[in-house]
């Protein structure tokens, strides 16, 4: 953190006109302003009675525990090594659109033809078509007990799920979050005052969850448990049996279900994954979805939640919070609502690119070998989403510092990925790297991680 030194302070003797806005030296007049030398006589510039010292501005304590090194300090070295002309491989992100896949034409084709409808502020839920269409789908795959009135827009599932947590937490909250997570998770929890409690999701056992890790981390303060499935980072998809454990769990101790299922359309080898709310009538499950995965759409910056379940007649409070959340922000954004009806009630071209012979699934593969193929690096082959967060063998790489691993890696190879601290991986073994770049690209990336592995202990 930047800790300020003399020469920061501000000259409290500067006035106000000469310190400009920020208490920064005002600008240096232009040539335009007027002739360069002013011989006028100067009035004299009283200075206030009580005049506070510019304060040095630090960010709020509540961003004291939040952490999120998807987007973190390493990006900056990154743009640093692009603005000297360097290409560099951006693995950091699940970001579709920089590898090629477009979403569907007709999508953009809808989007753009209502663009003029999309002007002006709409209700704070979003728009009905939208919505219309999100139940609707949401019937079809069983998700119980549900109306248009259940359903919210949101800018992304990010922006939901930042909300839900602002709605549900008091300070000291508990929430139970898979570890390795999708750090949105944590920090979001954090930055609502709740207590990120991370359940153990067991490598050796294909990354699902530890239920006896969960049930032993539930305390009187445990409001919810969150499941991502498809897993972020670790690709792994639940088996059934394993969500209706969770759900068992989540019925004994009363807690509220959060579902982030944003891979829910992206999972490989023929594997269905039912949405974890149509498993249950009872519970309230909260379901998080959205247009920027399986419609190649994170741009557009839409998503929404769907609240399930007879749970929800308990919660009336709760969702009254919600409601408050979501019109304080007036309403998320307008025009990239208009894509939703198309997306879900059209010809669904995840599926192709899903298809063994396709981009991703071929990605993948590729990936998977040379993984294995690299000395003491291991993973686990996803089954969903987009991404391999491989191991690297402790009595290989003696890495201290996964961020520093990343880094070194950054500025070696230009190759730019998140070490596994990123994701709250306790170990420093870990980094996850998404299989988004085409073949020809990931015979390079590989080829660089295989040459500093090669090199790193020397
Ligand atoms: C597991 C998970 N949840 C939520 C999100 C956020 O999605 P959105 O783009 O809808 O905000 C992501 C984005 O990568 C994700 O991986």
């Amino acid at each position: 953190m930047k800790t300020m030194q003399n020469s920061d302070k501000p000259d409290d003797r500067l006035s106000e006109q000469e310190r400009g806005q920020n208490g920064e030296p005002g600008p240096e007049p232009r040539k335009s302003d007027g002739p360069q030398q002013d011989n006028r006589p100067q009035k004299a510039v009283k200075k206030p009675e009580n005049q506070r010292p510019q304060p040095y501005l630090t960010k709020s304590g509540k961003l004291d525990n939040v952490c999120y090194d998807i987007r973190g300090e390493n990006v900056l070295l990154a743009r640093q090594m692009e603005e000297d002309g360097h290409r560099i491989y951006q693995l950091n992100t699940g970001n579709t659109y920089p590898f090629g896949f477009n979403a569907p034409e007709e999508i953009i084709q809808d989007v753009i033809h209502n663009i003029p409808k999309g002007q002006g502020y709409i209700s704070s839920k979003g728009l009905f078509p939208a919505r219309k269409a999100i139940m609707q789908e949401s019937q079809i795959l069983g998700i119980q007990d549900i109306d248009i009135e259940d359903i919210y827009m949101g800018n992304g599932a990010s922006e939901l799920i930042n909300m839900a947590l602002q709605a549900l937490l008091n300070n000291g909250d508990e929430v139970l979050i898979p570890c390795p997570d999708y750090p949105l998770w944590t920090a979001c929890t954090s930055l609502a005052g709740g207590l990120a409690v991370h359940y153990l999701c067991d490598e050796s056992n294909g990354w699902l969850p530890d239920l006896d890790d969960i049930r032993s981390k539930i305390s009187a303060r445990t409001k919810a448990l969150v499941v991502i499935n498809p897993n972020n980072p670790t690709g792994a998809v639940y088996p059934k049996e394993t969500l209706l454990r969770l759900l068992e769990i989540a019925r004994e101790y009363k807690l509220l279900v959060f579902a982030d299922e944003i891979y829910q359309k992206i999972t490989f080898n023929g594997i269905q994954v039912p949405p974890i709310a149509s498993l249950c009538e009872d519970l309230f499950v909260i379901t998080f979805n959205g247009l920027s995965k399986a419609y190649r759409l994170p741009g557009f910056r839409v998503g929404w939640m769907i609240l399930s379940g007879h749970g929800k007649r308990y919660a009336a409070d709760f969702i009254e919070g919600l409601d408050i959340l979501s019109s304080m922000r007036l309403c998320s954004n307008v025009p990239g609502q208009y894509a939703v009806q198309t997306a879900l009630g059209g010809y669904q071209s995840i599926g192709d690119l899903l298809l063994p012979q396709n981009r991703l699934n071929r990605q993948r593969e590729y990936c998977y070998k040379r993984i294995l193929e690299i000395p003491g690096l291991s993973s686990t082959e996803p089954e969903g989403a987009l991404y391999f967060f491989p191991k690297l063998d402790k009595e290989i790489y003696q890495v201290e510092d996964d961020a520093v691993f990343a880094r070194e890696l950054l500025r070696e190879k230009k190759i730019f990925l998140v070490q596994g601290t990123g994701f709250n991986q306790k170990d420093h073994q870990h980094f996850r790297i998404t299989f988004l770049p085409p073949v020809f690209d990931l015979e390079i990336i590989f080829d660089g991680i295989a040459d500093f592995l090669a090199h790193y202990n020397d």
